[in-house]
């Protein structure tokens, strides 16, 4: 399908870019990129402004902006607003029951942030410590983030979904001494144990200094004697002032733990200057923002895009940005709608497996509500099929609101690929164009670019400001992981074909990474999960296709000698994979199977495993070299049987 959609003119009249302005700003951009950049930090406030702009090579890996500038970001995205907007909203915070809702101005904000801030250096956090948050999504996790900024603290926030073993891991990785948390976190009416699930995950695992608690849902906690604090209990004492410290662009501002191929999930590392130059400018140009509107992103401030487009991204632009705890379809499957209309949000940003899961109950639920605010719409986190952005376009949107589709990744620190509202046309199904800076590649299997309408893998030929720097604690995996596969270039994991008109189509990852309801899950995770289980020998993880969550999980298990298969087993490996890694990683098929399909020399076969999970028998291609082709009949079998 190539169906190409022009923006309607209402929404886009006096945007902040036309395709004129799209050509000569991105010419510059790769042309000039220092001058184009040194124009670009000037949306900040810097105590020293930069002199020394882009300094970057791939090869060796060693990427740098600004690196003589220093600033603060919480400074921007909090202080520096409070002579213009100090009594405009910076956060609109929604619960999960309709209706229930705080906000904080952005002098509120401040006054808050300072507070927390100063209970973090009461706890002994200095400047380069690491604190891990593990939060609902309330107001306290966004001050906590920016509490982190001010005084130069990391941090590393785990999604509250993540179970004890996961969130011990990463505590253990980036030795975090202080955990920031809440009683629990409420999520479709269940309340969401989250002390309980940082008792279970310290329990003779990681020694730290604090835990401090939020109060939120009152449900019962233990407390650690010596060890634990309730969060209102330190700072009715704080004190209520705390200057911004003073940050270099290449200081770290945060870590993301990702899921990668192999191995334990990266924490990937971004810095302070190139990231909020970053996440401000595509902030402003991709979602179009005007003073005074309604920006809501559902992403949870667990993944990136909760970093850079519910936190950093709006309020570095002195934006209102609404945070909402819940989910889409509780109390049911019109929420999304109903707060559209209540709060009149104007740029509405989700995940493509919402909007599937939300087509499938029909029309009248969004039409019962108003969503004449709505101006943009946009999507991010995995592949949108063209059927689910039509119903985007036509049923949320009612072929009013432009649509971007936007792609990144936790390593990109923003926006990369999308199209800009008065910029460009859409084609259900593309991202668009290559955003300011960036210069995608399609590198064929020799690290040819292919040009033209061409088809590869994904790849960046040059730097930009949000790209992360390293992984935490092991640089040598970021240059394997990235800049390996194509030496001299940042190669993205993804596949992707470009058309006649340079737009960009991702067909997604083309390594061991699956996308299940936009959340990253790497194979060898779950398998390492499963593995885990005293009756299971050996498993592989592959994703096939599902109708909501665009990939689901199907784990083909082989069990030690003489164990049997049975349904109490099946549950009892799922139950497992919820408990090692989260409800999100939650099998969806298990196939046992008397053995894994093998080469001579003893490496699994996925490619053949992917296929027989995604129903392709045709083109199993070559079995020849398999230990025992027989087996992949029996594979066949059992498959078909599901
Ligand atoms: C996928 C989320 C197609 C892609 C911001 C990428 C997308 C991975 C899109 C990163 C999109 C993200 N179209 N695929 N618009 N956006 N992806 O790190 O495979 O959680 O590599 O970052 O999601 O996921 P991550």
């Amino acid at each position: 399908m190539n169906e190409r959609i022009s923006p309607p003119a209402a929404a886009i009249q006096g945007s902040h870019c036309t395709p004129e302005q799209y050509e000569a700003l991105y010419r510059q951009s790769v042309e000039q990129p220092d001058a184009f950049w040194a124009e670009q930090a000037k949306r900040l406030d810097w105590f020293k402004a930069p002199t020394e702009i882009a300094n970057w090579s791939f090869d060796p890996v060693d990427i740098r902006w600004y690196e003589d500038g220093v600033l603060n970001l919480c400074h921007n995205c909090v202080d520096r607003h409070l002579p213009e907007r100090g009594d405009q909203v910076a956060l609109l915070w929604e619960g999960d029951e309709p209706g229930v809702t705080r906000s904080l101005t952005y002098r509120q904000l401040h006054a808050e942030v300072v507070r927390m801030a100063n209970v973090l250096k009461t706890q002994g956090v200095k400047k380069g410590d690491r604190v891990t948050l593990y939060l609902p999504m309330i107001l306290e996790a966004a001050v906590a983030m920016l509490a982190c900024a001010r005084i130069g603290a990391v941090h590393s926030v785990v999604f509250g979904g993540f179970s004890p073993e996961a969130l011990r891991g990463r505590i253990e990785d980036c030795r975090s001494r202080i955990v920031v948390t809440a009683d629990g976190g409420m999520r479709g009416g269940k309340v969401v144990p989250l002390k309980a699930n940082v008792d279970a995950a310290l329990d003779g695992g990681p020694e730290v200094d604090a835990v401090l608690v939020i109060r939120h849902c009152r449900n019962d906690v233990a407390m650690m004697e010596g060890r634990d604090r309730w969060y209102d209990e330190v700072a009715a004492d704080a004190s209520d002032d705390c200057p911004c410290e003073p940050m270099n662009a290449e200081d770290p501002l945060f870590i993301l733990y990702t899921s990668g191929s192999t191995g334990k999930p990266k924490g990937v590392l971004h810095t302070t200057g190139g990231y909020a130059v970053w996440t401000a400018l595509t902030f402003h140009y991709v979602f179009d923002y005007r003073p005074g509107e309604m920006f809501w992103c559902t992403a949870d401030v667990g993944w990136v895009t909760g970093h850079s487009y519910v936190v950093y991204g709006p309020l570095a632009n002195g934006a209102t940005s609404l945070m909402f705890e819940g989910v889409p379809n509780y109390p049911d499957c019109s929420r999304f709608w109903d707060m559209v209309e209540r709060h009149k949000v104007n740029i509405f940003y989700t995940a493509p497996t919402a909007i599937r899961a939300l087509a499938r109950e029909g029309e009248a639920p969004v039409k019962k509500h108003d969503r004449s605010s709505i101006r943009i719409l946009g999507t991010v986190g995995e592949p949108i099929n063209p059927q689910a952005w039509l119903w985007y376009w036509r049923v949320v949107g009612d072929e009013r609101c432009p649509i971007v589709d936007t792609w990144w990744q936790t390593e990109t620190g923003g926006i990369m690929i999308t199209t800009l509202p008065g910029a460009h046309d859409m084609k259900p199904g593309s991202a668009g164009k290559p955003f300011f800076g960036i210069v995608p590649e399609l590198l064929d299997a020799e690290g040819k670019a292919r040009g033209g309408a061409a088809e590869g893998n994904l790849c960046m030929a040059t730097s930009w400001p949000g790209q992360m720097r390293t992984v935490y604690g092991d640089h040598e995996r970021f240059v394997q992981t990235y800049f390996s596969a194509y030496r001299g270039h940042y190669f993205s994991g993804d596949g992707c074909r470009r058309d006649d008109d340079g737009y960009y189509w991702i067909t997604g990852r083309v390594d061991d990474v699956i996308n299940v309801s936009g959340h990253r899950m790497g194979t060898a995770e779950v398998e390492s999960a499963l593995v885990s289980h005293k009756l299971v020998a050996e498993s592989a993880v592959v994703g096939y296709p599902h109708d909501i969550k665009g990939q689901g999980i199907y784990c083909y298990v082989t069990l030690i000698a003489g164990e049997e298969p049975s349904d109490a087993l099946e549950t009892e490996l799922r139950q497992h994979v919820r408990k090692e890694i989260g409800p999100i990683a939650t099998p969806d098929l298990i196939h046992f199977t008397p053995a894994l399909p093998k080469t001579r020399s003893g490496k699994i076969m996925r490619r053949i495993l992917r296929k027989i999970a995604e129903n392709e028998y045709g083109s199993l291609g070559d079995t020849s070299t398999l230990a025992d082709p027989g087996l992949v009949d029996s594979l066949i079998e059992g498959r078909r049987n599901r």
